[in-house]
């Protein structure tokens, strides 16, 4: 395999390759010793100035962060806002919407993320407003025409999960975005498997909203995420509540910031936005694109592997595909497939209905096994996964 990147410096700059075989990806990936570092040497300037001291000169270096992760996406930096998870920057975008009542419509991919369909599913029910399901491709797609045909005047929303968590599927975003742009309806896409994975460009996905947690292919820590909220759409957001930065109180009269911020904790941590910089940086040094190119042969090539075991089928939809590779095993649950494999020291994650609810059942699926991906990983540890994957299904 063509390499654009020094595999082994980075592996040896990540302190998870040593300790076993890291197919979680998708769940949270390893993160960098440069990470590390940043998160670090800022814990100990906290320590040694004080938290509130050592942040009056951090202000500069957290809006490097917002600039580099706003590159990440296409956006400008005052359209990010830092969040503690992807679940906290959907819900908090997503009830800043104005209050839905009886008869209104959201329109969902079928693979929409089961946090995200939870919040607009409680929402919806108390106000008499249903969520429906846009149709999909054969190959299990969102069909973005079918979703032109369902758009009218009591949809309020339509919400995508792009790279959803149980599979390799890629969904069309830009082409749901061009049918909604046409509509002027809002449109939130959860990115939270695409950053660090695929390139993104929020004006050609076409959407207003979007957000990612930095744990997941971008290998930043745990505890960050980023919600991009379009310039031109804030101003048909008021957040649900406020604090000292996001709506501070002048002359007895709320000023809402008329930035991504009017999301934003004025207590947030740092170190661990450093972190996510750090990782941020890192991703665009070694460029999007090939790292989306290292993947999808990594990815192929498992895939590929698993297709000829028997006892073993692929579940991935759709054509294009990412670095989730999720398959089942006959008899075996996949919670006991993810077990046999953590004897053999490789990590993989196991997904039941309540992350991809409405996917799950209507495939007849109860869990998946899930392999995901990096750029981190190799070719023989393809093969030994495979291997193990072969030979746990072979005492199916
Ligand atoms: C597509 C997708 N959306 C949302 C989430 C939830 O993100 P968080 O756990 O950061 O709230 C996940 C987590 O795996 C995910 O895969």
């Amino acid at each position: 395999m063509s390499d654009v990147f020094d595999l082994e410096r980075l592996r040896a700059d990540t302190p998870g390759c040593a300790a076993g075989m890291h197919f979680n990806h998708s769940g949270a990936s390893l993160p960098s010793q440069s990470t590390l570092t940043a998160m670090w040497d800022y814990l100990r300037k906290e320590a040694n100035d004080g938290p509130m001291e050592a942040a009056n000169s951090a202000t500069s270096l957290l809006e490097d962060v917002r600039a580099d992760t706003a590159a990440l996406i296409g956006a400008k930096p005052s359209e990010i806002a830092f969040l503690g998870s992807g679940s906290t920057a959907w819900g908090a975008a997503f009830s800043a919407l104005p209050p839905l009542v009886a008869g209104d419509r959201i329109l969902v991919g079928r693979q929409e993320w089961g946090g995200n369909l939870a919040t607009m599913q409680d929402a919806a029910a108390r106000a008499g407003a249903r969520i429906e399901t846009i149709p999909v491709h054969e190959d299990g797609s969102i069909d973005a025409e079918a979703l032109a045909s369902m758009i009218d005047e009591r949809v309020r929303l339509v919400s995508l999960t792009w790279l959803p968590a149980n599979g390799g599927l890629i969904n069309d975003a830009a082409a749901v975005g061009r049918v909604i742009r046409a509509a002027g309806v809002p449109y939130f896409i959860d990115a939270g498997q695409a950053l660090g994975q695929i390139p993104i460009d929020v004006a050609a996905l076409g959407c207003d909203v979007l957000k990612a947690a930095g744990r997941k292919f971008l290998r930043g820590p745990r505890g960050t995420a980023i919600l991009y909220v379009r310039q031109e759409f804030l101003p048909r957001l008021t957040p649900r509540y406020l604090d000292v930065l996001s709506g501070p109180m002048v002359d007895g009269v709320v000023k809402i910031r008329n930035d991504a911020r009017r999301f934003e904790a004025g207590e947030i941590s740092p170190a661990l936005i450093f972190g996510l910089g750090a990782a941020a940086r890192q991703a665009r040094t070694l460029g999007i694109a090939a790292i989306r190119d290292r993947i999808k042969i990594l990815a192929n090539g498992l895939r590929d592997n698993l297709r000829n075991f028997p006892n073993v089928t692929v579940r991935d939809l759709g054509i294009e595909l990412s670095g989730i590779v999720s398959f089942t095993v006959e008899g075996i649950p996949a919670t006991q497939v993810r077990a046999a494999l953590a004897e053999r020291q490789i990590a993989i994650g196991a997904n039941g209905v309540p992350y991809t609810p409405l996917d799950m059942i209507a495939r007849g699926l109860d869990q998946i096994a899930r392999a995901s991906v990096s750029y981190l990983n190799t070719l023989p540890e393809i093969d030994r996964l495979s291997e193990a994957i072969a030979d746990i299904a072979r005492r199916a």
